[in-house]
């Protein structure tokens, strides 16, 4: 075995020195005004939670029974995936109708018996509402089809005559998210080759047109439609598309879910930007096209917010939208919109101080400026589960999915880098939001079949991106049950890991290291340190240390370790919290030595 030397202190630094906090990056308040601006949101992707029904599919009945698994883990608020009425194509982000609950999932009543749960534990609901598009089996998509062009019926969507001779090319050269192009032509009822209609996703999620009042209105009315039944908020999915640029002008850029991060030329101690770089910092990728960011989609948002403010209990709407740079995303949580939106460039900043320093401070910079509270993101259901990004051998890469015959992520360093980014996240101000199974440690199923995906976007790419399916497995609840415990039967809709055993809850319920309990004291700490309204400052002695993110938020400092060797602290120092193991016994070495890949949280 070789033993490796620590990494030196920063030179000459003394202990207050060391711990002292330095240049602020963002200032904390006594509490937070509302309860979202510091809260952890836990995603529920329902299908892939818990089945009570014994189909292999999870449902609203499964989340209810867990919901103790939710209280204690410790989180104020849980996200729910698309439960509505829908033929499943994008596993319900095709919604058919926005006012049912689907059957596969249950019934109205068993939402409300799962809000009714909730609530009454304290944790508060967020649903999912899908504007941009409908699925090609809500009513007014068969109505458009069944209507002539140039119809009302079809002004709710984009339906546009085709170019060239015949009109057989489409009307521009959009591509699809989930690749190929983002138009489909019709035949018309004649049997004659029709208009297209466009579908930034999958051709069964047709897109509407944002500029007819009447989708304005039927969306205001969905919003209340829950507000009146008790939800606490919604998450909006693809919040920077609905409005697309006047006459739909070609772009040959390439639009992509899970967009390139920026804010490299961000300084790392105030956020700001080089001179002549992109505003706060951006690297050029990201979504710009003519179909996405519009400033069209600012009004609709502030109609919404208004919707929310005829509620009361502080209503909050949370826009997924991959917009670049921090400072244009900031626009949409401006006061009189929405209220969060998910940081993305902090998700797809890579294994790297330097550049998480950049994210955060720029994070702080651009949120503060508009007042709403910065989010903090790793996994959820379109991404690589972060054990398994962190693992592959560049973790600022971002694949689409992962195949068998890809090169394999590093379960065992993956597994130790996400606890340690996990510590590193919950430890700052702001609002944190945790994908379901990632308190387990899940690691993304890697070696999935063809057979068995079920992704639009491995379809559309002709399975040249493996897609979103390994990190929807069925969770894990129990290691000897058939199906690790997810429902009744054994039965799960995407075949599940071997390794799922090593994760399943059960085993690491009450077990002293494990990523559950890491999670749960970290929450619980998070929470008696008020950390979610506190201030960040960074720790300055340590600017220096290429491979160290160190702050102090209130009375807690928080040291990551991101390089190869020990970093020692210095003496006097009490380990409140670790990602991994520390060796805190002082008699045999008073100095505490903080393992590669590894945070900590400390009294300082
Ligand atoms: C969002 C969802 C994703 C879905 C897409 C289309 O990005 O998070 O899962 O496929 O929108 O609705």
């Amino acid at each position: 075995m070789t033993t490796t030397q620590p990494t030196r202190r920063p030179d000459d630094a003394t202990r207050d020195e060391l711990v002292a906090a330095g240049a602020v990056v963002h200032a904390g308040s006594d509490s937070a005004r509302e309860w979202w601006r510091d809260a952890v949101i836990y995603q529920v992707y329902p299908r892939s939670f818990a089945d009570a029904d014994g189909d292999g599919i999870g449902d609203l009945p499964g989340v209810t029974s867990r919901l103790g698994h939710l209280a204690s883990l410790g989180i104020d608020a849980l996200w729910l995936s698309p439960f509505y009425r829908s033929p499943q194509r994008d596993a319900g982000y095709d919604v058919a109708d926005y006012r049912d609950v689907d059957p596969l999932f249950g019934t109205l009543d068993d939402f409300d018996e799962l809000l009714a749960g909730a609530h009454a534990r304290g944790i508060r609901v967020v649903v999912d509402l899908v504007p941009n598009h409908t699925s090609d089996q809500h009513v007014w998509f068969t109505e458009a089809l069944a209507a002539a062009p140039g119809s009302p019926e079809r002004a709710r969507y984009v339906f546009r005559d085709g170019r060239g001779p015949g009109g057989d090319e489409p009307p521009n050269n959009w591509q699809s998210v989930f690749g190929g192009p983002a138009w489909t032509r019709l035949t018309e009822a004649d049997g004659t080759p029709g208009q297209w209609y466009l579908h930034l996703f999958d051709s069964t999620q047709p897109d509407l047109d944002w500029t007819h009042p009447e989708v304005r209105a039927e969306f205001a009315d969905v919003l209340r439609f829950w507000l009146d039944r008790g939800v606490d908020g919604f998450r909006v999915d693809v919040a920077h598309g609905l409005v697309k640029a006047d006459g739909l002008p070609d772009w040959d850029g390439h639009v992509e879910m899970v967009a390139g991060a920026g804010d490299d030329t961000a300084d790392e101690t105030t956020g700001d930007v080089e001179p002549g770089a992109p505003e706060d910092g951006s690297t050029g990728a990201g979504n710009q096209g003519p179909m996405f960011d519009q400033d069209g989609v600012h009004e609709v948002y502030r109609e919404w917010h208004q919707v929310l403010d005829e509620y009361d209990g502080d209503r909050c709407l949370v826009a997924e939208a991959w917009v670049e740079p921090l400072s244009r995303l900031a626009r949409y949580v401006r006061p009189d919109e929405m209220h969060q939106a998910f940081n993305f460039s902090f998700l797809t900043t890579g294994w790297d101080a330097a550049a998480l320093r950049r994210v955060v401070a720029a994070s702080y910079r651009a949120n503060d400026e508009v007042g709403a509270p910065t989010t903090w993101v790793l996994s959820n259901h379109d991404v690589v589960r972060h054990p398994s990004r962190l693992g592959l051998a560049d973790p600022g890469v971002r694949p689409n999915g992962v195949f068998a015959t890809d090169p394999q992520p590093d379960e065992e360093l993956g597994l130790r880098r996400a606890r340690a980014a996990t510590l590193l996240m919950l430890g700052m101000p702001g609002s944190a939001y945790l994908y379901q199974g990632e308190e387990l440690g899940l690691p993304e199923h890697t070696a999935l079949p063809a057979e068995v995906r079920q992704d639009p976007a491995f379809f559309r790419t002709e399975g040249a991106e493996a897609g979103r399916d390994g990190c929807r497995v069925p969770l894990p609840w129990a290691a000897d049950a058939p199906g690790y415990g997810f429902g009744p039967t054994g039965e799960t809709w995407l075949p599940q890991p071997a390794s799922f055993a090593r994760y399943a809850a059960d085993v690491q319920d009450g077990v002293a290291g494990s990523t559950l309990e890491l999670y749960r004291a970290a929450l619980a700490t998070r929470r008696a340190e008020g950390l979610g309204h506190g201030g960040l400052a960074w720790l300055d002695a340590w600017a220096g240390s290429a491979d160290v993110v160190a702050y102090r938020n209130g009375d807690v400092v928080v040291l990551a370790n991101l390089g190869t060797e020990p970093v020692v602290l210095p003496a006097g120092t009490e380990v409140l919290l670790s990602s991994g193991p520390v060796a805190t016994d002082r008699s045999a070495d008073p100095q505490v030595r903080v393992p590669a890949d590894t945070t900590v949280w400390l009294r300082a």
